[in-house]
């Protein structure tokens, strides 16, 4: 498979697809260039059932700060809901699948009577009006989407937090969002074997907290510590509220959700997403990149807490009426053949997953795919990372057999869906290359002065025009908002988003994305700020300094890698127990997804004069790479070789 090779859409696939061809494509992008209003608000007005109709359809006049749909009212619930149930009523919604294999089908009406449910709970018994921040730490269970959609049909904000974080990070995310209710579960199942969430909420809510009570879901059922009058059992409350609930009229920039992701400092962000652009992008994208039709079956193995399972678990799947799959467990449990099994079963149409599942399931299970029968598949998806040659290979034609188109979806929490994707039935794919802006979002390569980035010269990812599902704010800081989107590039003078990435554009235009410029590393997937990871590791009483950087890792992606600077170093025994003792921190204040994979013990960081540590040359050295920058100008230059050879001899 070399670089160069270009794989068409499949003849009989394109037949039936959304978009057919790459003129249609074009004539849709051409479209959205010359009348962008015009080609928004007509989609606007086809795709979403509005209360009341919207009366511009946008308004940059506040830049970066942007309204779209102003005037209009709806409700994002009753798009993924209510809309359906004339016509998809005793349509499977959600299709679950447990750990253990006990299964669940939840139709559009059951649904509805679950999630209205949920609404009138949260509404009488704990007075969650709209407005009001609610955190959802939820296991993998139909139960996190109902917890979603009824924050939504009250217009209160949710804010899923991914189960893997720790007790102080929930901590927080709690204080930042001021929220007054956390939505949990006593737990789930993984590996066969429940394991625990309600402790972890328990303990986030030591000390002062806005928090007041907790709405506890059981799952598997384990004892789990009750605080009278915080704690209260779903399991036992739902069924007296009524399955009935209107659903509060919003605007179209009322918030929907805040999501916490990791930025450059420290403190993660809570990137906020707005009701009418983010549900009419998230449906749009769901049509034209997965091309699900009325009887398919999708799933999408991601985990609610990120924004993957926001808009392509919950969010789209359901504007559309569509099928969603959800699963609890682990894809290598109890074999590297479960998804495999679970596409047989379910007879999967769609199916999206990490660059990181498939090195796993391709190293653990490489013949597993030819066991079962997936000759339902139609479209493969891949998000979060580059993908590299032998995951792609492998994808395509073990899972795929050959057949499939996949779409390689380059996207961020802040642009709500996806931004540059193949179309499958329309895009010649190139393995490892997110191909081509989608109609309507204006994505640009620029250089460092605004032009157009060279072919084959590497520049910055940049989306030139606000779009429907841009980030709106991160939650209470509007000067972190603007520095960190709208700072650094200005095409025309005027600042333009710019996504942090890098990217490049081959001779056929076509953008392969090289990663992130900053110091984000994206680890198994998930996105982490080495600044989070540095704040965690000084919280050590013997750590004096410490930088850290992402290593290229074979099946993560990237590792996490650590140049510590300890107060007192006492020799090597004692430095296994250290690197123990600040693996245990990191669990406390991040969770286990921030573990290092490496840590060296140096005598000195490679630092400028005015003190900036050289972040660059520590990763030339994680990766074992020759250094070429120019250490003269480093305080201690005799220090980039020390570390050398501790690193790489
Ligand atoms: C970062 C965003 C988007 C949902 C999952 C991650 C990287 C994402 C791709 C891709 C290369 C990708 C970027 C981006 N990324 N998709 N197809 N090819 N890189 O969301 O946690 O907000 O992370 O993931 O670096 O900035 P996220």
């Amino acid at each position: 498979m070399s670089e160069k090779q270009v794989f068409k859409p499949n003849k009989e696939f394109a037949k039936n697809a959304l978009i057919k061809n790459m003129c249609e494509y074009q004539d849709l992008q051409d479209w959205a260039t010359e009348d962008y209003e015009g080609f928004w608000g007509s989609y606007g007005k086809e795709k979403l059932d509005w209360m009341e109709p919207f009366t511009k359809v946008m308004d940059d006049s506040n830049f970066p700060f942007v309204n779209w749909f102003e005037g209009g009212k709806l409700n994002v619930s009753s798009q993924c809901i209510d809309r359906h149930l004339d016509t998809k009523k005793n349509k499977a919604a959600i299709i679950f699948e447990g750990d253990r294999g006990d299964k669940q089908i939840v139709t559009y009406l059951e649904l509805y009577y679950n999630v209205n449910k949920f609404a009138n709970l949260l509404k009488n018994k704990f007075d969650v009006k709209k407005g009001d921040r609610v955190i959802i730490y939820m296991p993998m269970i139909p139960e996190a989407a109902y917890a979603m959609l009824a924050c939504a049909r009250l217009g209160a904000i949710h804010s899923v937090i991914f189960g893997g974080f720790s007790a102080e990070a929930i901590k927080d995310r709690v204080k930042d969002a001021d929220a007054k209710i956390i939505i949990t579960a006593d737990g789930a199942f993984r590996k066969d074997k429940p394991y625990m969430l309600k402790p972890v909420v328990d303990k986030a809510l030591e000390g002062a907290t806005p928090v007041k009570k907790v709405l506890v879901v059981q799952r598997n059922f384990e004892d789990v510590e009750w605080v009278a009058g915080r704690d209260y059992s779903y399991n036992e409350l739902i069924d007296l509220e009524s399955s009935h609930c209107d659903p509060e009229p919003m605007d179209s920039e009322d918030p929907l959700f805040l999501l916490y992701t990791s930025g450059s400092t420290g403190k993660p962000k809570g990137v906020q997403h707005n009701s009418a652009g983010y549900i009419l992008w998230a449906q749009m994208t769901m049509e034209w990149v997965f091309d699900v039709k009325e009887n398919d079956t999708y799933w999408c193995t991601a985990d609610v807490g990120w924004i993957t399972g926001h808009t392509y678990i919950v969010y789209g799947p359901l504007a559309m009426g569509a099928t969603t799959v959800m699963f609890e467990g682990v894809p290598t449990y109890p074999d590297a053949g479960r998804p495999w099994k679970m596409v047989e079963e379910y007879r999967i149409n769609q199916f999206y997953t990490a660059p990181t599942a498939i090195r796993v399931l391709h190293k653990m299970g490489e013949d597993e795919p030819g066991k079962y029968d997936l000759s339902s598949l139609k479209v493969l998806g891949t998000v979060g990372e580059p993908i590299d040659p032998p995951a792609w290979k492998w994808y395509y034609e073990a899972v795929g057999n050959n057949n499939c188109a996949i779409v390689d979806t380059y996207w961020q929490t802040e642009t709500g869906g996806h931004v540059i994707s193949p179309l499958p039935g329309a895009t010649p794919i190139k393995p490892g290359c997110a191909t081509f802006p989608l109609p309507g979002i204006m994505a640009e390569i620029l250089d460092d002065e605004g032009n157009k980035a060279p072919v084959g010269e590497k520049g910055l990812m940049c989306i030139t025009r606000p779009w429907p599902a841009m980030i709106r704010g991160v939650w209470g800081d509007k000067e972190r908002f603007i520095k960190a989107y709208f700072g650094d590039v200005k095409k025309d003078g005027k600042p333009v988003y710019f996504t942090g990435d890098g990217a490049v554009y081959d001779d056929d235009g076509y953008i392969t994305i090289t990663g992130r410029t900053d110091d984000v590393i994206n680890v198994s997937g998930h996105r982490m700020g080495t600044a989070e990871v540095e704040a965690a590791i000084k919280k050590h009483d013997n750590v004096a300094e410490v930088a850290v950087v992402g290593k290229p890792h074979p099946l993560k992606g990237e590792g996490i890698f650590a140049y510590i600077l300890l107060k007192e170093d006492d020799g090597v025994a004692d430095e296994l127990e250290e690197m123990k003792a600040i693996n245990a921190i990191i669990k406390i204040e991040i969770g286990n997804i921030a573990l290092c994979d490496d840590m060296v013990f140096v005598p000195g960081l490679p630092k400028t004069r005015s003190g900036k540590i050289m972040r660059r040359i520590l990763r030339s050295i994680a990766k074992g790479e020759e250094i070429t920058q120019d250490i003269s100008t480093l305080e201690d230059p005799g220090v980039v070789d020390t570390i050398n050879k501790m690193v790489n001899s």
